[in-house]
């Protein structure tokens, strides 16, 4: 069950961590909301990147003749033109039917280059040329950008749907040379300089969005979760946008690695009826039970769900001299010896996730086996159905479960031992159950698994809602530096 639940945290921690989508009438076992807050979130974490990602920018080489009264014909050509800083004051990101709306309204940027120019005249037949560098700021720039995501087959295609930058305003400084005296030359150029800091900028976030557009489509549609099952991440339909969130469906189903999963045993489901908006999270992430049967099908199936309980100090229960009074006859047989108990899952566990838990009736095999002399002999074969309910916690960036029995019972399959009374061991059986092994899990789970850091991000204030055959996770992530500054 600790494997279970661990295998659960991965899923969500993976998604969380590709953020994936939805489109026909698919429905996925996971599906992934992002709300606007989420989005803001996203856009503001794009757009750092951007800053840095865009530069340096390289704009074409720009010269020009003009003829100048008694000048004659001057030569003028700025080089070297570099975008090397950009500097977004605000922005804001929302969604409607057709796409994603990134604006950003207010961006500075600093830019550098070199100038010459050279003339010669009949009056001055040497020609005289001067050249220096300059700075300029692009004191108010405007982006606004349009992206579609849409399905195909499976990955997400990202594209551009209109990208326009319009830079107001700039001020141009010289440096060296007789600068003052050209400048006026130079502030000619001005309106050149603006469409080509337009054209570079917006020609270069193209290219962006085709990096990251090939990026996702190039994303596994299968990823692995343990060493031996592997999680769909198939998306199914295009993502969903609304005014207040995007809405992702993923297959989000576990199966064997390098298997395909006949997943048409799996009933189509219902989307889940409770939404993070109504607690204001970022995002929210909501498992079907489909995916725990499925990966408790896949760990059945590999024959995973087996476990021996053996003597250790707290199971002093489990050597036959305890036992003495219940089944003399193993006694008899077998006296002072350490008790084995080998206990397999011996067919599919049913999940169902009820009101705030996870309850699953497990049916098991178990062989009471004894170890007498380094030997192991099989003394009885009994059948048993345990249902117990699973609880799960998020406490800051820990997972923690704990697991209750509501119920067991068992009938004796086999016995080399004659026969037993089966009440009686019923009663020893579940003492074992409740004062060795069920503490025992619970002490595995307590412990928590702590959810790993993805790229300097971690969840934060996260909230586990079940509902009807859901179960939602409501987040909000947070830097990992100012998490730990907290
Ligand atoms: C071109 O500009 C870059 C960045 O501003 C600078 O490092 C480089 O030295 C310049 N090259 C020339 C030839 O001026
Ligand atoms: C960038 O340009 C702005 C004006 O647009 C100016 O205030 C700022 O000092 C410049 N920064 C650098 C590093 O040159
Ligand atoms: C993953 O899910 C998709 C869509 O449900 C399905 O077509 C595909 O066969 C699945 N892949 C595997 C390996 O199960
Ligand atoms: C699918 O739905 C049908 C009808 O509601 C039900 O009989 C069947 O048990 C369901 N199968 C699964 C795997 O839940
Ligand atoms: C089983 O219990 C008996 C009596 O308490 C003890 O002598 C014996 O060492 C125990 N066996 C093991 C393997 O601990
Ligand atoms: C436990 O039981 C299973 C089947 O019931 C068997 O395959 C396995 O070998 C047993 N393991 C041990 C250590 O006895
Ligand atoms: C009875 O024991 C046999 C042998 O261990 C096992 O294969 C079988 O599954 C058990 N039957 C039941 C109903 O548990």
């Amino acid at each position: 069950m600790a494997r279970l639940f661990f295998i659960f945290g991965i899923i969500f921690l993976f998604i969380f961590c590709y953020t994936p989508v939805r489109s026909n009438d698919q429905e996925g076992h996971i599906t992934v909301d992002i709300s606007n807050k989420g989005l803001d979130f996203l856009k503001d974490l794009l757009i750092e990147k951007a800053e840095s990602s865009l530069l340096p920018l390289y704009l074409p080489k720009i010269e020009n003749a003009v003829t100048i009264p008694i000048m004659g014909k001057v030569h003028k050509v700025l080089s070297n033109i570099t975008v090397d800083r950009i500097d977004v004051i605000s922005s804001n990101v929302r969604t409607s039917d057709n796409g994603i709306h990134i604006a950003v309204s207010g961006a500075t940027a600093n830019l550098s280059m070199n100038w010459k120019y050279s003339y010669s005249t009949s009056l001055v037949p040497i020609a005289v040329s001067d050249q220096g560098s300059a700075t300029i700021g692009v004191e108010s720039m405007e982006i606004g950008l349009i992206l579609s995501l849409k399905n195909l087959q499976g990955s997400f295609k990202l594209s551009v749907l209109e990208c326009g930058c319009n830079v107001k305003d700039i001020s141009i400084k010289l440096d060296g040379g007789a600068s003052w005296l050209y400048r006026g030359l130079v502030n000619a150029f001005e309106g050149t300089i603006i469409s080509a800091v337009e054209n570079a900028v917006s020609k270069k976030i193209n290219d962006k969005i085709i990096k990251l557009d090939s990026v996702l489509q190039s994303l596994p549609k299968e990823v692995p979760i343990t060493s031996i099952a592997a999680l769909n991440i198939t998306f199914l339909d295009d993502p969903k946008l609304s005014e207040s969130s995007l809405d992702l469906e993923i297959d989000g189903l576990l199966s064997a690695k390098d298997e395909t999963l006949v997943s048409n045993h799996y009933n189509k489901t219902l989307q889940p009826s409770f939404s993070c908006k109504e607690v204001d999270k970022m995002v929210g992430v909501s498992l079907h039970e489909d995916v725990l049967k499925s990966a408790s099908t896949v760990y059945f199936e590999a024959k995973k769900m087996n476990w021996i309980v053996e003597y250790a100090s707290d199971r002093y229960l489990l050597n036959t001299s305890v036992w003495r009074f219940i089944v003399p006859q193993l006694y008899k047989l077998y006296p002072d010896d350490d008790i084995k108990l080998n206990i397999s899952v011996s067919s599919l566990p049913t999940i169902k996730f009820g009101k705030q838990q996870i309850d699953a009736t497990i049916p098991f095999d178990m062989v009471i086996d004894v170890s007498d002399a380094g030997e192991i002999i099989p003394v009885a074969g009994i059948s048993m159905v345990i249902s117990a309910s699973i609880f799960a916690e998020i406490s800051g960036n820990t997972v923690i479960g704990s697991v209750k029995l509501n119920d067991f019972s068992m009938s004796l399959n086999w016995s080399k031992i004659g026969d037993l009374h089966i009440r009686q061991v019923q009663l020893v059986i579940s003492t074992v159950l409740k004062t060795v092994i069920l503490p025992y899990v619970n002490a595995q789970l307590s412990k928590g698994h702590s959810l790993p850091v993805f790229h300097g991000y971690k969840l934060q204030d996260t909230q586990i809602v079940c509902v009807d055959s859901w179960i939602v996770f409501c987040s909000d992530v947070v830097s990992a530096k100012k998490f730990s500054l907290a």
